[in-house]
């Protein structure tokens, strides 16, 4: 098992380009399977996560091939109704698959889908949604067997609360859908916006992405498109933070200032320099950085659930405490533990944390308890005197393009070390020492 062995103490410097948006590529793989003809997918990001999507979509009969960042994907023999337990387990947004493949082929097999560990993460929503638009699911030992007898029907969704994954499964059934589907409540990310420009490019009728309400006029065939992936709001804002925590100075290019809106003024409230253009954002970091007035997490416009654990790293350096109440998962703290092993002081309690900021982080051994905590342990290790092993790599692969590569480049020192490089270099140090 990989890990990561990052020394603190560089300050971060240089541009660097953001990739594309893991949470906008993964729906429109799935979405192209609704297509009749070729899609083509530019700005994807090479992440353990678009293999895996890939994967599945090769399952189910698909031509996927990938040449640097262009993703094609020729779903003409796309017949295929199961997806293994094996690539579900591995992947939380796998259960997007299931809405694309009713639409499609009638029919769709899978089991619970897996992911982060960030407490429970159910699907009722899902599921309650395509029964309204006429599939019929039945849920047995874990594996959820969808059938539709003909062609799924619009109807009225109207979620008791937001849910990304169920708008975007929704979105994805109800273009290839019978008639008209209303969906209220409807998440608002720039992720569905994403979705809905693929679809509404390969023929689909929607108005009202990016608001509550969405409306989608069923249509017979869709066709192939070509589509650019948006860029990656959570990276970005890592990235940022990262620039911020080393007293660095960076530029960003390719990314979307306004999908940041409630990222960057809380950036600035840290005392961090921001010149913000078209696509390219500035971060100067001006000293320790301040604490920041209670960061409460909440849908898309307010202030995002995957910044929550980067922004904490940052909070543990601060001046000063900063309250956070996590408000849409319910274990998502995990991270807090092992940045208290780096010299961090975090309380927590249920979905509220408070962080007393303490000059400075010491290197330890901590292990990566999910994509975004993962991150944030990457972050306090920049910050931190002497060097961190983090463990569990394979969370952050799944979100960040070969973080310690994109680090190294900004001047960071952070090497990726398998588990017998590690031995050996133990080996070879023991062996000087009984020399
Ligand atoms: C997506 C993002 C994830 C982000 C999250 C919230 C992807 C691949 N992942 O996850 O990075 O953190 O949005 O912005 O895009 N819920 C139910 N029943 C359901 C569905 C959801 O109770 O059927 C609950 C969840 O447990 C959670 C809340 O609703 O408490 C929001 O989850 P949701 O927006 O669906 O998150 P994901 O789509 O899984």
């Amino acid at each position: 098992m990989a890990k990561l062995i990052i020394r603190g103490g560089n300050r971060l410097e240089g541009v660097m380009r953001i990739c594309g948006a893991k949470n906008s590529v993964l729906p429109i793989l799935a979405a192209s399977l609704l297509v009749s003809e070729k899609s083509v997918l530019q700005n994807c990001p090479a992440l353990s996560d678009v293999r895996l999507a890939s994967e599945i979509l090769r399952r189910l009969g698909c031509t996927v091939e990938r040449e640097e960042d262009r993703i094609t994907i020729d779903p003409a023999h796309a017949d295929g109704t199961v997806i293994p337990e094996k690539l579900m387990s591995e992947m939380r947004s796998s259960i997007i698959f299931l809405g694309a493949m009713a639409a499609r082929n009638g029919r769709a097999v899978l089991s619970a889908p897996g992911g982060c560990d960030l407490g429970p993460r159910p699907i009722d929503l899902h599921l309650a949604a395509l029964r309204k638009m006429g599939a019929e699911i039945v849920e047995e030992g874990g594996i959820v067997d969808c059938r539709v007898n003909g062609r799924l029907h619009g109807a009225e969704i109207r979620f008791p609360f937001v849910s990304v994954g169920a708008t975007e499964n929704v979105l994805i059934a109800a273009a290839a859908a019978d008639g008209a589907t209303r969906i209220l409540n409807a998440a608002c990310e720039p992720e569905i916006c994403d979705l809905a420009q693929f679809l509404i490019r390969c023929g689909a009728r929607i108005t009202g992405a990016g608001t509550s309400r969405i409306i989608v006029e069923g249509v017979r065939k869709l066709h192939g498109c070509e589509h650019r992936v948006i860029p990656d709001r959570i990276a970005a804002a890592t990235y940022l933070l990262a620039a911020s925590v080393t007293g660095g100075d960076i530029t960003l290019s390719d990314v979307e200032p306004q999908q940041l809106s409630a990222v960057l003024p809380r950036l600035q409230e840290t005392g961090c320099e921001l010149s913000v253009g078209s696509r390219r954002i500035r971060v100067r970091a001006k000293g320790r950085p301040k604490a920041l007035s209670p960061l409460v997490t909440a849908p898309y416009p307010g202030f995002p659930t995957d910044a929550q654990a980067p922004f904490m790293a940052l909070c543990c350096i601060a001046d000063g405490t900063t309250a956070f109440e996590e408000t849409i998962f319910r274990n998502r703290f995990r991270h807090a533990a092992e940045l208290n092993r780096m010299g961090a002081e975090i309380g927590v309690t249920g979905q509220s944390a408070v962080v007393k900021g303490v000059p400075f982080l010491h290197g330890a051994r901590v292990s990566a308890t999910d994509l975004r905590g993962g991150a944030a342990l990457v972050l306090a290790a920049l910050s931190a005197e002497g060097e961190t092993e983090i463990s569990q790599v394979h969370h952050i692969d799944r979100g960040y393009e070969s973080m310690e590569c994109a680090l190294s480049s900004l001047g960071a020192s952070a090497v990726r070390t398998e588990t017998w490089q590690i031995k050996e270099e133990n080996r070879i140090i023991r062996t000087a020492f009984a020399m």
